[in-house]
C-alpha cells in the first residue's frame, strides 16, 4: 500500500465509524505558548478535551502534520542517524470528546490493523499502564491478544502533551520487525533497539494537570491516538527504516538528482529528504527563516540540510528544487502547499543564497580548527565563533562534529555567548522571559473596547517566575487583576501603558501581554506598595490608545485597499500595530510600484473622509463568512466572533479582537511611508496616521523648502531645476575626462624623454605613482609605441606595495624577454612577477629600493642584447 492510500484508509475507515474527517491544523499553534510548534494530532483539540471549546462532533480524526524540532520534543538531533526519527511527520488520529472510552478505542484500533491493513496478530504486541487492568482485560480477554506479547509499563504508558494539559494512561501498540532485526519487546532491556516499533498510542485522557503538578479529572473521560504515518507506512511496505518507504524514496531521488549523488544510501541524502518536508511545511504555515523563535528553528533545518548537501559535492543551491518533488508526493492530502510551492521554493532560495556566502569561510575556520585539536571536543570559542560570525546554528556544528566523533565543549560556548551579552545589553524595555513565567490559567475580563478606566481587585503577582504577596518601591513584576481596561497584546496591536493607583501607590503598566485568556500587566511600581487581593484604580494612556486604534482601523483599509489594487491574491501575512505606526505584511511577488502607493493612499484617504460609522457585532462563524468576513487561514476562532465592518458598501469586513475608531474621520489622514520585500513573495507597507501622518507631511514640508532655498527655485520648479543640474554635471565630467586625456599624453610625453639608448634600443624604466595595474599596462603600451622597438618597464606604488608592468616590442623579444625582466626586477624589489615574452606584470615591496633598482635596468638590458 502506498503511503497516499494508508493515510486515506484510516481516514475512510474512522469517518464510517462515525467520526468527523477534521483538516490539519497549522504547524504554528495558535494562543498557545506553551507550544513552539504542532507536535501532536491531539493539540488543535487540547481545549475541547478539557471541555472549554465544545465542537458539533463527539468523534474526530484527522493526518495531522507535526514538527518535533527545537522546544520540549526535539528529534532533530538524531535525524539521519536513525530508521525512524523525523523533524517532520504525519500523525493518524482518532478522538473522542466524552463519547466512547477505553472498549470503542481498542477496538477500533486492532479492527483496523489486523482487518483493514491485514496485520499478522503474531507480529503486534501491546502494553498498558500498571495500574490498567480495564484496559488489560479488554485486551487479553475480549480482544483474545496473546499474554505472551503483552507488557504492563509505567512511565512509557502515560502521555502528556507538556508540562500542564490534559493527560491520562495509555495503551501502546508495536510492529514486530522479526528476528533478524536487534532488539528486545517493549520493557524489555533492550526495547530502544529498532526489532520492536511503536505505531500507535491510543491514550485515555482523563485528566487535566495543573502548574502544581496536580491531576483533576477531566469533564468526560475522552480518548486521543496517534500512528506516526511513516511507520506504518515502513510495515506496509515490508521495509525497516521509514526511509524507505515510497514517499521518502520519491525524495531521496530528487535529493540525489539535485546535488548530483550516486549512492541513494547516503545519510546526507535522507536528511535532505526529511528536512524539505518540515521546512516547506512551515514556510506554508508563515514561518519565514530569522534569527528568533520559530524563525530560528527552521533556518537551522535549512542551513543543516544545506551544510548536507554541500557534502555530498553540491556547489548551488539544490534545496529549493526538492519542493516540486514534495508537492508531487503530497501536494494532494494538504492542497495550501501545492498552492504556495513557489512562494516556498523562493523562500529556501534565498536562504541558500544568503547561507551559501559564509559556509565555505565558517567550514575553513572549523577544519583549520580541528587540524590542531588536542582531545576530541571543539572548544566553546570556536563554536562561538562559528554561530555568531558564520551563521553556524549550534546543531549544525554539533551535526559535523558528530560525523568526526567529536563533540562540543559547550560550557565554553554559553560563557562565549554570556559575555557578548552582557556586551551588547542595554538598560532597554522592560521584558517577561516567558521560560520565568509560570503556567496561570482563568480569565481577566477585558473592559477596554468601552473604557479607559476602570477599578480591579489584584490576584497574583509573580516576580521571576514565583507567586509573591507584594510588589514594594522600585520592583518590577507582572500582575494579573480580575478585570482590566489594558489591551493585551495580540494579533498584532501593542499592548497599552498606563498608570495604577490606590491610597499610597503610586505604578506604572509598561507593557500588557497575553497568557491564554489572562491579561498580564508589567508592573513597575514608583511609590507605595501593590499586595494581593488590594483594589486598585487602572487607567490607560488614552492619547497613545488612540492613535494605536487609528492605526488599527487604517490597516484594515489599507488590507482592504491592497486586495482592490493589487488583486485578490494578497493575503495578511503578519500586521504590527504601534501607537507612532502601522505596518502590514502581505503576500505579494512584485515590488509595489509607486503609482499604486498613490492608488492605496488615495483609496484609503477617501474611506477616511467618508467617515462612516465602524460597526462591530458579535456572531457565529457561520453569520460571519455570510458577512463576507475575511478570516485568516488557519486561524482558529472561537463559536463567537468579533466582526469588524468599516467604510463605505461594507467595504472593509474582517474578523478582529482589537480595539477601531468610532467613525472612519477619527483617523485623520492615512500616509504610506514605506514599501519593501521582506522575504521572497513577501512585502511591508509601514504606514503612519492622524499626527503621525501630519508629522510626517510636516517633515517633509521642510526638507523641501530646504532644497528649494539652497537651489534658489520655487517647488513647482524643483524638479526641472535638479534636471537641468543634471545634465550641467555630464557636461562638466566629459569636460574633465578629455582633460585628464590630454595630460596624461603630455605625461607620457615626458615619460618618453626618460629612455636611455643601450646598443641602439630605446630602455625606459620609470616610476608613474599612483597608477593601478591597468593605467600601467596602458602606459606600457604607449611607451612602445612611441618609443618603436623598446624595452619598458614601469612601476607604481599604491598603497605602500609596488605595482610592476613590463613590455618589449616583438623585434626585441629574440634577445630581451619581458618575462625575465620582470622575474629579475620584481625580485629585486621583494616580490614576485613573470609573464610572456613581449607583456609581463608583477609587483614588489621594497618602496624605498625602487629608484635605484629601476636605475639599474638598462645595466641588465645591457647584459642581455649580443
Ligand atoms: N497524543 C498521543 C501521542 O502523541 C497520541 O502519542
Amino acid at each position: 500500500m502506498k503511503t497516499v492510500e494508508i493515510r486515506e484508509a484510516f481516514l475512510s475507515y474512522f469517518e464510517s465509524q462515525g467520526h468527523t474527517r477534521v483538516a490539519s491544523s497549522s504547524l504554528v499553534p495558535e494562543n498557545d505558548p506553551t507550544l513552539l510548534f504542532t507536535n501532536a494530532g491531539m493539540n488543535q483539540f487540547k481545549d475541547t478535551f478539557l471541555g472549554s471549546e465544545p465542537r458539533d462532533y463527539v468523534r474526530a480524526t484527522s493526518s495531522q502534520r507535526c514538527v518535533r524540532a527545537g522546544g520540549k520534543h526535539n528529534d532533530l538531533e538524531n535525524v539521519g542517524y536513525t530508521a525512524r526519527h523525523h523533524t517532520f511527520f504525519e500523525m493518524l488520529g482518532n478522538f473522542s470528546f466524552g463519547d466512547y472510552f477505553k472498549r470503542d478505542a481498542i477496538k477500533f484500533a486492532w479492527t483496523f490493523l489486523t482487518e483493514v491493513l491485514g496485520l499478522p496478530e503474531d507480529r503486534l504486541w501491546v502494553t498498558v499502564h500498571v495500574s490498567d487492568d480495564e484496559a488489560a482485560d479488554i485486551w487479553i480477554k475480549e480482544m483474545g491478544v496473546s499474554a505472551e506479547r503483552f507488557s504492563r509499563l509505567d512511565e512509557d504508558n502515560f502521555w502528556q502533551m507538556g508540562d500542564t494539559g490534559p493527560c491520562g494512561p495509555s495503551s501502546e501498540i508495536f510492529y514486530d520487525h522479526g528476528a533478524d532485526v536487534p532488539g528486545g519487546p517493549p520493557g524489555s532491556e533492550n526495547d530502544d533497539l529498532d526489532r520492536y516499533i511503536e505505531i500507535w498510542n491510543l491514550v485515555f485522557m482523563q485528566f487535566n494537570r495543573d502548574a502544581s503538578g496536580e491531576l483533576h479529572p477531566l469533564p468526560k473521560p475522552s480518548v486521543d491516538t496517534g500512528m506516526g504515518l511513516e511507520r506504518i507506512a515502513a510495515v506496509m511496505q515490508n521495509v525497516h527504516s521509514n526511509y524507505e518507504i515510497d514517499l521518502f524514496q520519491a525524495l531521496i531521488k530528487a535529493a540525489a538528482q539535485a546535488v548530483n549523488c550516486n549512492n541513494l544510501l547516503d545519510n546526507s541524502l535522507r536528511v535532505i529528504a526529511d528536512h524539505i518536508r518540515s521546512c516547506s511545511f512551515l514556510i506554508v504555515d508563515g514561518v519565514v527563516p530569522g534569527n528568533e523563535g520559530r524563525g530560528y528553528v527552521l533556518r537551522r533545518i535549512i542551513r543543516r540540510a544545506v551544510r548536507h548537501g554541500n557534502k555530498l559535492g553540491a556547489t548551488e543551491p539544490f534545496f529549493y528544487k526538492l519542493v516540486d518533488a514534495l508537492s508531487a508526493q503530497m501536494g494532494e492530502a494538504y492542497p495550501e502547499l501545492a498552492q504556495q510551492a513557489g512562494r516556498v521554493a523562493q523562500v529556501l532560495l534565498q536562504e541558500e543564497q544568503q547561507f551559501a556566502k559564509t559556509l565555505d569561510n565558517g567550514m575553513q575556520i572549523l577544519e583549520e580548527s580541528l587540524e590542531g585539536l588536542q582531545g576530541g571536543e571543539i572548544p566553546g570559542d570556536i563554536v562561538f565563533k562559528l554561530y555568531d560570525t558564520y551563521g553556524f546554528p549550534v546543531d549544525l556544528t554539533n551535526d559535523i562534529a558528530r560525523e568526526r566523533g567529536l563533540t562540543l565543549d559547550m560550557a565554553g560556548y554559553d560563557e562565549a555567548m554570556a559575555k557578548q551579552r552582557a556586551r551588547s545589553q542595554e538598560g532597554g524595555k522592560f521584558v517577561v522571559d516567558y521560560s520565568k513565567t509560570i503556567a496561570l490559567e482563568g480569565a481577566t475580563e477585558f473592559l477596554g473596547y468601552s473604557d479607559a478606566k476602570a477599578s480591579g481587585t489584584v490576584e497574583v503577582i509573580i516576580v521571576d517566575g514565583e507567586k509573591v504577596s507584594t510588589l514594594a518601591a522600585g520592583q518590577q513584576g507582572v500582575v494579573v487583576f480580575d478585570r482590566t481596561p489594558f489591551y493585551a497584546e495580540s494579533g498584532g496591536q501593542t499592548g497599552d501603558t498606563g498608570g495604577l493607583t490606590a491610597p499610597g501607590l503610586s505604578a506604572r503598566v509598561l507593557d500588557t501581554t497575553k497568557q491564554g485568556d489572562l491579561h498580564l500587566h508589567h508592573v513597575h511600581v514608583e511609590s507605595g506598595e501593590l499586595a494581593v487581593a488590594a483594589s486598585v484604580s487602572m487607567q490607560i494612556d488614552e492619547h497613545l490608545r488612540d492613535q494605536i486604534r487609528a492605526n488599527h482601523s487604517a490597516t484594515h483599509l489599507l488590507h482592504a485597499a491592497l486586495r482592490q489594487v493589487l488583486g485578490g491574491h494578497v493575503q495578511q501575512k503578519g500586521s504590527l500595530v504601534t501607537a507612532e505606526r502601522l505596518r502590514f505584511d502581505f503576500s505579494h511577488s512584485a515590488p509595489v510600484t509607486a503609482d499604486e502607493l498613490a492608488q492605496l493612499n488615495a483609496i484609503v484617504n477617501a474611506q477616511v473622509m467618508a467617515n462612516t460609522e465602524v460597526s462591530t457585532r458579535l456572531m457565529n462563524m457561520d453569520e460571519a463568512v455570510q458577512a463576507g468576513a475575511m478570516a485568516l487561514f488557519g486561524e482558529k476562532y472561537g463559536d463567537e466572533v468579533r466582526v469588524l465592518a468599516m467604510g463605505t458598501d461594507s467595504f472593509s469586513v474582517e474578523l478582529c479582537g482589537g480595539t477601531h475608531v468610532g467613525r472612519t474621520g477619527d483617523i485623520g489622514v492615512f500616509r504610506i511611508v514605506s514599501e519593501s520585500g521582506i522575504a521572497a513573495g513577501v512585502r511591508r507597507i509601514e504606514a503612519v496616521t492622524g499626527v503621525g501622518a501630519l508629522a510626517e507631511i510636516n517633515s517633509l514640508d521642510t526638507a523641501l523648502q530646504g532644497v528649494c532655498l539652497e537651489l534658489k527655485a520655487q517647488p513647482e520648479n524643483v524638479v526641472s531645476r535638479v534636471a537641468a543640474m543634471r545634465g550641467q554635471i555630464r557636461e562638466l565630467e566629459k569636460q574633465i575626462d578629455q582633460l585628464k586625456m590630454k595630460m596624461a599624453q603630455a605625461a607620457g610625453g615626458e615619460l618618453a624623454s626618460q629612455a636611455i639608448e643601450v646598443r641602439g634600443v630605446p630602455v625606459l624604466a620609470a616610476r608613474l605613482d599612483g597608477a593601478d595595474a591597468k593605467a600601467l599596462r596602458d602606459a606600457v603600451d604607449q611607451m612602445k609605441s612611441k618609443l618603436g622597438d623598446s624595452v619598458v618597464l614601469l612601476a607604481s606604488v599604491v598603497d605602500d606595495k609596488i605595482v610592476l608592468a613590463a613590455g618589449v616590442s616583438k623585434a626585441v623579444t629574440d634577445r630581451v624577454k619581458a618575462g625575465d625582466l620582470m622575474r629579475e626586477f620584481a625580485t629585486r624589489l621583494g616580490g614576485k612577477g613573470g609573464g610572456r615574452p613581449d607583456m609581463a606584470q608583477g609587483g614588489g615591496t621594497d618602496v624605498a629600493a625602487l629608484n635605484d633598482v629601476l636605475g639599474a635596468v638598462p645595466a641588465w638590458v645591457d647584459t642581455q642584447l649580443p
